[in-house]
């Protein structure tokens, strides 16, 4: 009996250390893009000290953690992608002091810091691209520089091969002092670093290792796919995508310029340098997230193989790429559960709703369906990313040509400008319905127009209203805090075309079902098929347009979900026993 009592207390204390979750398995990742977030000397570009006077906003809604999109010196080609000193920041932005203070308030108010890391590309006005360009002696080798194929009856350089830029057209571009191509797989001011020279990894180390000594709890990767091209720069292939004319991106696939084996080490490289410096300091995890758009089975390489891991999690960017307003339940269904099908057990799941890249979750979704997504987003297990403003239910702005900034929009040119463009969705804060909706004290307008809407659609009448969707995710953030969502099991169903559901249920706690009608007629809903939930379910929360309230009961048999409404219903599980099943065998 001795013997059974150890053994029991043996598989509790062990199972113990497998629960423990590490600080960031649940959290809520906020993406703030600087330049529109917060405007504190009336440039009309956001900056530094407009974050830290805002870092109470981010409290306010619920969340500890946020990821800064870059805030690097940059000549802002790419707005802050372009990177001039990976040490210094963007004047605009603020000083190193301006950065400290923003880091020493975040600390203060129990926020984490997370910054973007840049890796595949620097700016062509950074100081290395201008030593190597000029063949300096130990920079020769920081870029990725090739031969001309041959020259033209005009004498004109030929590409060494038909690479394209995501930017659009060739990416190559020559350099007549040094008589070379070299690589951009961007814009042209984002020359490729050479990730084959050994002093350009090491120098790379170095710069995360600067910024983990100034306090920073981990980093977003840039471009991640992009690190390592194939050596004898064959041609890529045809995608023959029907869209996609000779000089854009989609024209060709990428087999050659992505996702190669040596990218992946290069990740798990930098996850040691992580997890030493946690090693020898506080044992703190600093975290590292990916971004790639790659397929599922690429991706899940990034977290890590057999033997090494590699980044904490890597962006699951199925309900931005594989998802959009045609979608039907069955369709989120099935997209839930590839990604989760895909992800080894070991790994963390993450969701993505929006980012700077995409257009706002609104705009892609629309707008009846913002506090559907932003319920599902918070009741999935792992992970979440919300981006700016998607907590109040910005949307996209329209920016006409003219006032098109964006390089990609600007290289496609007035006619497909809008297929490419993201402008839309970078436009400033909405903090209220005074002038530059109270994100500016500019005179001249701000870098992106502000959203016609502002003066309904801002933080401040989120705040007055009875309900909102500030409101809603506010309480999302402590229905998070519930052990059934972080822990528990998760089950989707798709009952009709437009009726999603799903439940999170672990013995001994309360489950929750989440249920989103995402069609403009009524649905009746019946939750039959969920055998372990009990006839009847209490409203804990609803999307804001909701004709049922909190704490009212309904039926498991049937209740009537009207157009894009969502709910998420409490039950005490049929799972739910005081006792767990090791207990009852030894007994
Ligand atoms: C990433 C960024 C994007 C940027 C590109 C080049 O995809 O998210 O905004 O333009 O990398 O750095
Ligand atoms: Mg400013």
């Amino acid at each position: 009996m001795f013997f059974i009592k150890c053994l029991v207390v043996a598989v509790t204390l062990c199972s113990v250390t497998i629960d423990a979750k590490d600080w960031w398995e649940n959290e809520v990742f906020y993406q703030i893009y600087p330049r529109s977030f917060m405007d504190s000397d009336g440039d009309g570009v956001g900056d530094l000290q407009g974050i830290k006077s805002k870092l109470q906003h981010i409290k306010d809604a619920g969340l500890n953690c946020t990821w800064l999109s870059p805030i690097f010196s940059s000549p802002m080609v790419d707005f802050g992608y372009d990177i001039s000193d990976f040490r210094n920041i963007h004047h605009e932005f603020g000083t190193i002091k301006d950065f400290e203070e923003l880091s020493a308030e975040a600390k203060r108010l129990g926020i984490k810091l997370i910054l973007d890391f840049v890796p595949n590309h620097s700016s062509d006005k950074h100081e290395w691209f201008q030593l190597s360009a000029n063949r300096t002696k130990g920079y020769e080798d920081y870029y990725v520089w090739v031969d001309a194929k041959g020259f033209d009856k005009d004498g004109k350089p030929i590409p060494p091969n038909n690479w394209n830029s995501n930017f659009g057209g060739s990416a190559w571009e020559w350099v007549e002092s040094r008589k070379q191509f070299y690589l951009h797989q961007f814009a042209i001011q984002q020359p490729d670093l050479n990730y084959r020279n050994p002093k350009l990894v090491q120098e790379m180390k170095d710069i995360i290792v600067y910024w983990l000594d100034k306090g920073v709890a981990g980093f977003r990767i840039d471009a991640v796919p992009f690190l390592f091209e194939v050596e004898d720069l064959r041609d890529e292939p045809r995608s023959y995508d029907p869209k996609a004319l000779p000089n854009e991106y989609a024209y060709l696939l990428h087999p050659y310029t992505n996702n190669l084996a040596e990218t992946y080490d290069m990740v798990y490289q930098w996850r040691a340098v992580l997890d030493n410096y946690t090693k020898s300091t506080d044992n703190v995890t600093r975290i590292m997230m990916t971004e790639a758009y790659a397929d599922i089975k690429q991706q899940v390489l990034y977290y890590g193989n057999d033997t090494t891991p590699g980044a904490h999690f890597t962006f699951n960017f199925l309900l931005i790429t594989d998802l959009n307003t045609n979608s039907t339940a069955h369709d989120f269904m099935f997209t839930i559960n590839k990604w989760l099908s895909y992800l080894p057990l070991e790994y963390t799941s993450n969701w993505v709703l929006g980012n700077h890249d995409n257009h706002r979750v609104g705009s892609r979704y629309g707008a009846q369906r913002i506090d559907g997504l932003n319920m599902l987003l918070m009741v999935l297990p792992g992970v979440g990313v919300t981006y700016y403003g998607d907590e109040i239910g910005m949307l996209d702005t329209f920016i006409s040509w003219e006032q098109t900034v964006d390089p990609i929009g600007l290289n496609a040119g007035p006619d497909r400008y809008q297929l490419f463009t993201r402008d839309p969705e970078r436009t400033p804060f909405q903090w209220d319905d005074s002038v530059n909706t109270g994100f500016s004290t500019s005179k001249n307008g701000t870098w992106l127009p502000v959203n016609e809407n502002y003066k309904d659609l801002n933080l401040k009448n989120q705040k007055a209203a009875s309900f909102s969707h500030f409101q809603l995710y506010q309480k999302l953030m402590v229905l998070r805090q519930e052990k059934t969502i972080r822990d528990g099991d998760l089950n989707v169903k798709a009952l009709s075309d437009n009726v999603l559901t799903l439940t999170r249920t672990l013995t001994g706690h309360d489950s929750f079902v989440y249920v989103f009608n995402l069609g403009g007629e009524k649905e009746n809903v019946n939750l039959e098929p969920y055998t372990e939930l009990p006839s009847k379910l209490k409203v804990e929360l609803t999307s804001v347009n909701a004709s049922v309230s909190f704490g009212t009961t309904v039926s498991k048999s049937g209740f009537t979900v009207g157009p894009y409404e969502a709910y998420i219903l409490s039950a005490q599980s049929l799972l739910s026993s005081s006792t767990s099943y090791l207990d009852t065998l030894f007994e």
